[in-house]
């Protein structure tokens, strides 16, 4: 292993001696990696074929909230497929691409931040079979760099937070991103007790007794503290990947896509002989809980952990500023083919603890790292075919049909072309896209995914244009029921007409219907509502709560169709009875209503309170007039597009006949007051004057960690002014509001930090 030979990277004593150093490295054929395609879930396209090309700055309210609930739909999905099944269902510059549109929407517009928002979310699900185990220190995720001014961006936040001078010294440690998966092993007085994965952060898996297998991590350690949590990854060596699924194929077992997977995959092995089997490495770079500091520096904690016994990464180093951490960087990406493992990018720590505490943590991300990320790849290949997809309101979405081929490490044969006027050569704003170039069936495109809703094309080569290529008409008939398409003013998209009559819009909502957001019905996933259509069990959500009466008994059951049995039959019946009571924000959510994403269901939940009173409401208004309108519109949030889409949905005859057959079936709950433990929960702040024991910065994420809402001004909704020294124009409007003041000292005692 070579040396940075940056002037400002000092290597860390005490990690040299990779442990694979000297392994041979083996590329990857495109057959080793998940198809991508093959398992994507068709929101990811749907999605990327709306709102998903409009710059984030151009996006209306609606449209913001629409796209955050179905980018949490898709990313909760997605996270569960990765993190619990071990089946990737988007590669990672995708998944990390949706995550940075999420988040720069939430940004935007933060009062649409979901309850159920991605960036709240750590990880999946735990799996039935292992152990449960809470973790005593959450295991968190981190924020992304995709470039080197993110570095630069993540330098200055942290100066502003902490009130250092641009110049001031800043030590970072930077170490490579190991692409496995994370593990966290307790010791108490130097014995391994207990090894937990991820899981969604808070709760792992028990996988003890498989991480006693592993040769890298030690049983046993010597003048460890009394409670000792490392942290780490697992991973395996591309050497030994190889081998594996050589082996796999020799004795017909299953193949595994790349060595992550094949590394989770074995770690997460009910028999843990199996994993005894399987080489599996472990890299030591973090703790959680201790009984006793490791050190006073990350870099010293991990001399320490080194010195226990632990491998940790000998590309590890400290920087002094981010222009160092940014030259090791691509030093490490010069070398990333010939590591011998994969990695997926850089992770930079802000060195000094003290300072790491001072910094803390947002929901799931530590402010003081950083993950650097290698940037997504471009490749070249031939689109073979344009296929149209209907999604729930009816939306045409064209796909592009391509010849697989390799972006990334995940071989992709699809892509989104998003609408007509992307495919012809124009963006969102109408302006040129590609030079105005357009896309045919036949053409060699360039693909890529990098920090944006990928992938896409970006590229058509017109040397190699077929001569018999023709420009792409786009249907103005729906393909899955032929009723007519039409394309409204202002709108990029070409919807079909036919309503509930569309079979491809009936499965989209019914699909909708039983998602995580809306019923959640244990055991009725996408999988099984569109068997059930299909074969004439249900059409509409009301036919879900009468399959017991239909299908529990008589000639047809439930529990004598393929891939179901007494029990699995018995335990649905249990879960559809058991979402009779329904909250109302969810049943709004479930109608899938065009332009109503959870949170603005939860907006309308919130107003109108209870089911009588909201249908009562849209059944007397009228779109653009009267006092039932202006009552819809007055409700923060709520725009005319939704509201007038709200008002139809309501009032259209056949819709609303099947909305009362499925109310008629369910116990809908009011919306109840909400109560929290946290004595400023719910209030609105705001910091004025100059804080001591504190930034403003710091203030303002502490106040949020407890529920309080920090505003900038004083008006008549503040609860709380915290006046520093020199406090001047918004403490005499709190005093004119009769608004409550206090002082930091106060504050701090409010919140219990004093
Ligand atoms: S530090 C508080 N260092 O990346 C955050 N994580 O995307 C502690 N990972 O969950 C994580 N190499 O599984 C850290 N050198 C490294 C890492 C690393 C890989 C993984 C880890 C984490 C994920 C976050």
């Amino acid at each position: 292993m070579g040396r940075c030979l940056h002037k400002n990277c000092k290597w860390i004593p005490g990690l040299a001696g990779l442990p694979n150093a000297g392994i041979s490295v083996t590329t990857t054929s495109h057959n080793d990696r998940p198809q991508y395609g093959a398992s994507k879930p068709k929101a990811a396209d749907d999605f990327s074929a709306s709102f998903a090309q409009v710059p984030v700055g151009n996006l209306t309210e609606v449209e913001a909230a629409t796209e955050l609930s179905r980018l949490a739909a898709l990313l909760t999905g997605a996270n569960t497929a990765y993190h619990r099944d071990d089946a990737p269902e988007l590669s990672d510059a995708e998944y990390d691409a949706f995550k940075s549109r999420n988040m720069a929407i939430e940004a935007a517009f933060p009062k649409l931040k979901r309850a159920d928002s991605p960036t709240e979310q750590v990880g999946g699900a735990v799996a039935e079979g292992f152990g449960k185990v809470q973790h005593v220190v959450r295991m968190l995720s981190l924020g992304n760099a995709f470039d080197d001014a993110d570095v630069s961006d993540f330098d200055a936040r942290i100066r502003r937070y902490l009130g250092m001078e641009t110049n001031a010294p800043l030590v970072y440690t930077a170490e490579p991103k190991i692409d496995g998966l994370s593990l966290s092993l307790r010791y108490e007085n130097g014995a391994l007790v207990q090894a937990a994965t991820r899981g969604d952060g808070a709760v792992g898996e028990n996988v003890t007794a498989n991480a006693c297998t592993i040769a890298d991590i030690p049983q046993q350690i010597d003048g460890a503290p009394e409670v000792l949590e490392v942290r780490g990854e697992v991973y395996m060596s591309h050497a030994d990947f190889s081998a594996l699924n050589e082996r796999q194929a020799a004795s017909g077992g299953k193949q595994f896509a790349n060595p992550r997977n094949a590394a989770a995959g074995s770690l997460r092995q009910l028999d843990a002989e199996i994993t005894r089997s399987r080489p599996l490495k472990f890299f030591a770079y973090a703790w959680g809980d201790l009984s006793a500091p490791l050190a006073e520096t990350q870099s010293g904690a991990i001399k320490q952990l080194a010195a226990f016994g632990f491998s940790t990464n000998d590309l590890t180093v400290t920087c002094d500023g981010p222009q160092a951490l940014i030259a090791h960087y691509h030093m490490i990406e010069e070398r990333r083919a010939t590591l011998g493992y994969d990695i997926d990018g850089v992770v930079c720590k802000v060195d000094n603890l003290e300072l790491q505490r001072r910094l803390g943590f947002r929901t799931t991300t530590p402010r003081w790292a950083i993950a650097h990320k290698f940037p997504a790849e471009l490749a070249w290949t031939t689109l073979d075919a344009i296929d149209i997809q209907v999604g729930r309101t009816g939306a045409l979405s064209p796909v592009a049909r391509l010849s697989p081929v390799t972006v990334g490490g995940v071989v992709v044969s699809n892509a989104t072309l998003h609408n007509e006027d992307y495919i012809a050569g124009l963006g969102g704003d109408g302006q040129p896209i590609r030079d105005g170039r357009d896309v045919r069936v036949g053409d060699w495109v360039q693909i890529y995914r990098a920090g944006d809703v990928i992938p896409k094309i970006k590229d058509v080569d017109l040397a190699r244009r077929p001569d018999n290529a023709v420009p792409f008409v786009f249907p103005d008939v729906c393909p899955e029921c032929q009723s007519a398409a039409i394309r409204e003013d202002g709108d990029a998209v070409r919807r079909c007409t036919g309503g509930i009559i569309c079979p491809a819009q009936a499965v989209e909502k019914l699909k909708h219907f039983v998602s995580r957001a809306a019923f959640d019905i244990e055991g009725l996933g996408a999988k099984q509502v569109e068997q059930f259509y299909q074969d004439g069990w249900i059409a509409t959500p009301a036919d879900i709560f009468t399959l017991h009466d239909r299908f529990g008994s008589g000639v047809q059951q439930l529990k004598n169709r393929e891939g179901w049995g007494e029990k699995s039959a018995s335990n649905l019946f249990d879960a559809i009875d058991e979402k009779r009571d329904i909250p109302l924000n969810r049943l709004i959510f479930s109608l899938g209503i065009r332009h109503v994403g959870d949170s603005s269901a939860s907006l309308l939940a919130n107003h109108y309170g209870s089911w009588v009173a909201f249908e009562t409401a849209m059944t007397q208004a009228e779109v653009g007039t009267g006092a039932e309108w202006d009552a819809l519109i007055s409700i923060d949030g709520v725009g005319a597009v939704m509201a007038a889409s709200v008002i139809t949905t309501m009032q259209q005859e056949a819709e609303r006949a099947s909305i009362d057959r499925l109310v008629a079936g369910l116990r809908v709950q009011d919306v109840a007051a909400v109560t929290s433990d946290s004595p400023v929960a719910g209030k609105t702040v705001v910091f004025t004057g100059t804080l001591e024991r504190m930034t403003r910065a710091e203030a303002k994420a502490r106040a949020e960690g407890l529920g309080a809402k920090v505003s900038g001004s004083v008006s008549a909704k503040t609860d709380i002014l915290v006046a520093g020294p020199g406090a001047g124009s918004k403490a005499t409007k709190a005093a004119a509001l009769g608004v409550e003041t206090m002082d930091e000292d106060a504050w701090l005692a409010l919140i219990g930090d004093a």
